[in-house]
């Protein structure tokens, strides 16, 4: 269900100046306006609405169960502020690895190394060289005393893309050979992987150690007991963010995601509501110019034939070798212009919590993420589990 009034106002196209879209904004009583760019793509100037949308648990579990996202504006306000000082040195970090430090080094010194010293013992660091975003992976064993409590879990620190002026990075935790194990059913190195993460970016509380919104996850999942996993923080740079994806992994239901520093911008959709506004864009004749701008006539071709079923379109989202849609999804103006007019744009600021459900392929919340700040942000993307 989209919702009924849009949160963000997309304002005007990216061709007009900032003059322009402040005076647009100040006019429709609106927050100063945002343009989203990344990766030298620009989509165009948004704004925010002053009043806060309510926080209901009931309807956030109608949304998770629609496989539609749901923001808890202002939700960690409280938590937030007491983690400053670990936000900050964070940022630190984010920034000398940016420059050229190495991350291993930097764990073994403070403040991480009191963190993690006694319940962490470091094993290694390492390159992969398969993988060209990957930066350093740290490996720990997790240890009580002189006996190892989990084996090889891990803290990998990688690029979000390979522009030269995006510096955007994350640090995902996890354990075991990637890919290859089922992390769901070790529910023991998943705890001690996400309690190493408590241990390096204490500001993981915010989530993980936070009673008021564990309630409130509980009522959203109906069920009684959960847990933080597989989790990632990001730093989204000026340039940055994240193409129109999905998370969907086996073992969990869906993600926690909390802006802990600067803002995101995002358009986050069901799948079925992100085909509904495929199909209706492409089937409104008035925007056969925009298609035109954005890709010759085969593609265009082949972006009518395969958006025309259903089933096509479920399909073709979820293929890798897809560059009509992608560029649709990715790189239209007018496209977002259409999402944000059907209410599917947020704008998360500290404090702010994005829900977004992944129960499978075809029930998933999709979603597009913009840095629309001049300087990196932080932000803590947790999977969220029931326990049996
Ligand atoms: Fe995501």
């Amino acid at each position: 269900m989209p919702k009924a009034t849009p949160h963000v106002i997309y304002i005007a196209g990216p061709d007009i100046s900032a003059d322009q879209a402040n005076a647009n904004a100040q006019q429709q009583g609106l927050k100063q306006p945002v343009l989203l760019k990344r990766r030298g793509t620009t989509l165009g100037w948004v704004a925010e609405h002053p009043e806060q949308n309510s926080i209901d648990a009931n309807t956030a579990a109608m949304a998770w169960h629609n496989s539609a996202a749901y923001a808890l504006p202002g939700y960690v306000d409280t938590e937030l502020s007491q983690h400053q000082t670990n936000i900050r040195q964070a940022l630190g970090l984010m920034e000398a690895i940016a420059e050229g430090a190495e991350v291993a080094e930097l764990f073994e010194q403070a403040p991480y190394s009191e963190r993690t010293t006694p319940q962490f013992e470091m094993l290694a660091s390492f390159q992969d060289e398969g993988d060209a975003q990957e930066i350093e992976t740290i490996e720990y064993d997790a240890v009580d005393g002189d006996e190892v409590v989990a084996e090889n879990l891990w803290c990998k620190a990688s690029w979000l893309s390979f522009e030269d002026d995006d510096a955007s990075l994350r640090f995902r935790f996890s354990f075991g050979m990637v890919g290859y194990e089922d992390v769901a059913a070790d529910l023991q190195r998943q705890h001690y992987a996400a309690q190493l993460t408590d241990a390096i970016f204490p500001e993981s509380a915010v989530i993980s150690n936070n009673s008021k919104l564990d309630t409130f996850m509980q009522t959203v999942l109906g069920t009684e007991k959960l847990a933080y996993v597989e989790r990632i923080i990001y730093f989204n740079a000026p340039n940055g963010g994240a193409q129109f994806h999905q998370d969907v992994e086996r073992g969990h239901l869906g993600v926690v995601f909390a802006q802990v520093h600067g803002s995101t911008c995002w358009l986050a959709c069901s799948k079925t509501q992100l085909m509904d506004e495929v199909q209706a864009f492409i089937n409104d004749s008035s925007n056969s110019e925009s298609l035109d701008t954005l890709m010759n006539e085969t593609m265009q071709a082949e972006l009518k034939s395969k958006t025309s079923t259903r089933e096509q379109l479920n399909e073709w989202l979820d293929e890798r070798d897809n560059e009509p849609l992608e560029l649709l999804l990715n790189r239209c103006p007018a496209f977002y212009r259409h999402l944000f007019e059907k209410g599917y744009g947020y704008i998360i600021s500290p404090g702010d919590i994005i829900l977004l459900p992944q129960k499978s392929i075809d029930e998933c919340c999709w979603h597009t993420v913009f840095c629309i700040d001049d300087f990196p942000g932080e932000s803590l993307s947790f999977a969220i589990r029931a326990i049996v």
